[in-house]
């Protein structure tokens, strides 16, 4: 069996753990830095097991000896902000977080694929390649398959149609800058472009982008853990059964897109090597210059982390 661990018990990750048992992708270990909080989460996925009929082993620790041999490693370790926190105290406690846990990565698990969630997602995914020192394949981070996502489901609402005919795809930083792209989102093959009017699209495009807000602004309490652990789910299976899925994937540019070291969501093949291919779409000039202030607005973010550390 795979070796997968999560690191990171809360919500995502503890929801990512159930999934990837339910279908499982392999072996899960589920560490936090609170003790007791991932051995009562495995405890109860282990007993849950009998009555859905899966055999993953699940260990809960909080010990990184027991990530020793992971084929896959997703990080959820993090902070949320909380009221009246600033984005640069979030920027400083979640940098902290990734480096600790990056380096331990690196110690345990230095043959693992790293999928990094823990937010703000294209900075963190930077920093735990800059600690690991792990080649860019084999780190990268979860969010366009998250964004298209959500994408895809708001067209299915919009038509009425089935999801499973939608195919999404949402470029760019995870944030307000992130860029959906309806050129190429179909349904059974036919872009939205040709079904959906135009101020309706923009509508869709919108709330994709304010996605994330619109499930905080309901919770109250916490962000969305559902969709993004199912697009973890989605990306640790290419991996784990080498399926060579082309997905949206946060991936360390070196020169594709006019970029270079910077981490951006663009679409990838992923397979048992990681990220295994690059593929740069022709973009219109309009679908270039959102790309390119997604991409600034990266480097910008990537530049503050480098200013306080
Ligand atoms: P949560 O607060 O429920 O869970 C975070 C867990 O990390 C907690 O159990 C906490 O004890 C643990 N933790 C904190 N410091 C740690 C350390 N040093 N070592 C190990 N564990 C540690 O949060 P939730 O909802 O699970 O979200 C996790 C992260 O993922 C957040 O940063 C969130 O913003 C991000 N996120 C990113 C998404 C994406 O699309 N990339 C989507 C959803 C969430
Ligand atoms: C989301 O998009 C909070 O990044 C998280 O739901």
């Amino acid at each position: 069996m795979p070796k997968i661990t999560i690191i990171g018990a809360g919500a995502v990750g503890a929801t990512a753990a159930q999934r990837i048992a339910e279908k499982e992708l392999g072996d899960v270990v589920l560490t936090d830095i609170v003790e007791g909080l991932p051995q009562g989460k495995a405890l109860d996925l282990v007993e849950a097991a009998p009555l859905f009929g899966y055999d993953s082993k699940i260990l809960g620790t909080n010990d990184y000896k027991d990530i020793e041999g992971s084929d896959v490693v997703v990080i959820t370790a993090g902070i949320a902000r909380k009221p009246g926190m600033t984005r640069e105290d979030l920027l400083k406690i979640n940098t902290k977080i990734i480096r600790e846990v990056s380096q331990n990565i690196a110690k345990y698990a230095p043959e693992s694929i790293i999928i990094t969630v823990t937010n703000p997602l294209d900075i963190m995914t930077y920093v735990t390649l800059k600690t690991t020192g792990f080649e860019p394949a084999r780190v990268f981070g979860m969010s366009g398959v998250l964004d298209a996502g959500r994408f895809a489901s708001f067209i299915a609402m919009e038509l009425g149609c089935s999801v499973r005919d939608i195919n999404a795809m949402v470029l760019g930083g995870h944030g307000d800058t992130m860029v959906p792209l309806p050129r190429f989102t179909t349904v059974s093959g036919v872009p939205i472009t040709e079904l959906v009017p135009e101020d309706t699209i923009l509508r869709l495009v919108d709330r994709t982008v304010n996605g994330g807000a619109e499930i905080v602004n309901l919770l109250k309490t916490g962000s969305a853990f559902y969709a993004p652990s199912a697009a973890v789910t989605n990306m640790v299976e290419a991996v784990i059964k080498d399926t060579k899925r082309i997905l949206p994937v946060c991936v360390y540019l070196d020169g594709e897109y006019g970029r270079k070291d910077i981490y951006l969501g663009v679409p990838v093949k992923l397979g048992r090597r990681g990220v295994e291919e690059i593929i740069e779409l022709k973009l219109t000039d309009d679908e270039k210059k959102a790309l390119d202030r997604s991409a600034e607005a990266v480097k910008a973010g990537i530049a503050s982390f480098t200013e306080l550390y």
